[in-house]
């Protein structure tokens, strides 16, 4: 069995006493650091700085490196998963994603391959062989994958948007095709997260980004479902977060599911979620624009933030993902912050 010399964030998220609270940032490998931006543009593009194990690697390990977090999350993205499946997209530069062609018709979804993780997500493995190797036990890994509802949003709309509301649209017009959609990004994923944990991943999340736009009743039917799938194929393996970004009405299901730990983001009181989800362990929930205030007002927001959640059963992270303008040492304060304040 693997020994970690800070494993924190598996005790925290199993539920067990902790000598502080642990603590990481959602997309804390990026543009926040010069020293990725490095080696992004020594890899010249955004695919190619991920599907290069060792670039990839790299950055996975500047976050612990730089700024002290208590575990790394390997550099890569949710929708490595449709490119698996064989829809492949393109990182626009500020435009972000960009799927070429979209998933319109139930033909287009038998066109797809359920992905087999050996094969077409190899270098996304081969890169966290890679950091288990460098970490050399230093702080666990997590693994990630976006959730079901998520991916197919991109796969329906090919690019970002406010409303998904062609993605929307497809829940309402056609939910046989929604589901048979839901169901292939459902098996692809479970394969995948799987092939992670073979590897060394320690604890898996799942990223429901969109999961706000939602009805609480079409989150039930076109989500909560296929995410329970995920967190049962790997209940008996790693630790499971469920972040689903915008979801405050699904707190009481998402409680319920077969998962250890629970992300919030900032518009989720922290007492009312204790209430409804009284057996996971929560994650979160600072507003990343706390990290543009000063250093006094980072203190105070944070110590609020620990007074609030506790430091039992509870991770420590911002409400989404760390804005790529935000500056390094503010994110340093948020960190140390954390660590000083629960450590008392
Ligand atoms: O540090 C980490 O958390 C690991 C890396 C990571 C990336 N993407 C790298 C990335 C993770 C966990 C993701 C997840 C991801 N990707 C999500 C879920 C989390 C969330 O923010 O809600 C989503 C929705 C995506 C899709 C995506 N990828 C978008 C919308 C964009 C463009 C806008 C943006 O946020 O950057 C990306 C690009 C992307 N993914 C970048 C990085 C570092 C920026 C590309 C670059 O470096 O130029």
């Amino acid at each position: 069995m693997e020994i970690l010399q800070n494993d924190l964030l598996l005790r925290a998220a199993r539920g067990e006493r902790t000598e502080r609270v642990p603590v990481w940032m959602m997309r804390q490998a990026g543009r926040i650091l010069a020293e990725y931006r490095a080696v992004r543009e020594k890899a010249g593009n955004f695919i190619k700085l991920a599907t290069t194990p060792e670039l990839a690697a790299e950055v996975t390990l500047q976050p612990v490196d730089l700024l002290g977090v208590d575990a790394a999350i390997i550099f890569s993205d949710i929708l490595v998963v449709p490119e698996a499946m064989g829809l492949p997209y393109e990182m626009e530069e500020k435009r972000g994603p960009v799927f070429p062609q979209v998933v319109k018709t139930v033909a287009d979804i038998e066109q797809l391959r359920v992905a087999d993780p050996e094969e077409h997500l190899k270098y996304v493995l081969d890169a966290i062989k890679i950091v288990k190797q460098e970490l050399n036990g230093r702080v666990p890994l997590i693994g990630f994958a976006g959730a079901p509802f998520t991916i197919f949003c991109y796969m329906v709309e090919g690019k970002g948007s406010k409303t998904f509301s062609v993605a929307k649209k497809a829940l309402y017009a056609d939910p046989q095709f929604s589901h048979a959609l839901l169901q292939k990004i459902t098996d692809s994923t479970i394969a995948y997260l799987k092939a992670q944990v073979a590897v060394g991943a320690n604890l898996v999340q799942i990223f429901d980004s969109w999961a706000g736009i939602l009805s609480p009743e079409q989150y039930r039917t076109f989500s909560l479902p296929y995410i329970k799938q995920i967190c049962d194929a790997l209940a008996d393996s790693v630790p499971v977060t469920v972040f689903a970004k915008g979801a405050f009405f699904a707190r009481q299901d998402i409680g319920q599911l077969n998962c250890s730990v629970v992300g919030l983001d900032w518009n989720m009181d922290a007492a009312e979620s204790r209430q409804l989800i009284p057996t996971k362990t929560l994650q979160g929930n600072l507003d990343p624009c706390v990290l543009y205030a000063d250093y006094a007002q980072i203190r105070t927001e944070v110590t609020k933030m620990l007074r609030s959640f506790g430091t039992h059963r509870y991770i420590a992270n911002l409400g989404h993902g760390v804005y790529p303008d935000t500056d390094p040492d503010k994110v340093r304060c948020f960190i140390d912050t954390v660590k000083s304040y629960s450590s008392k």
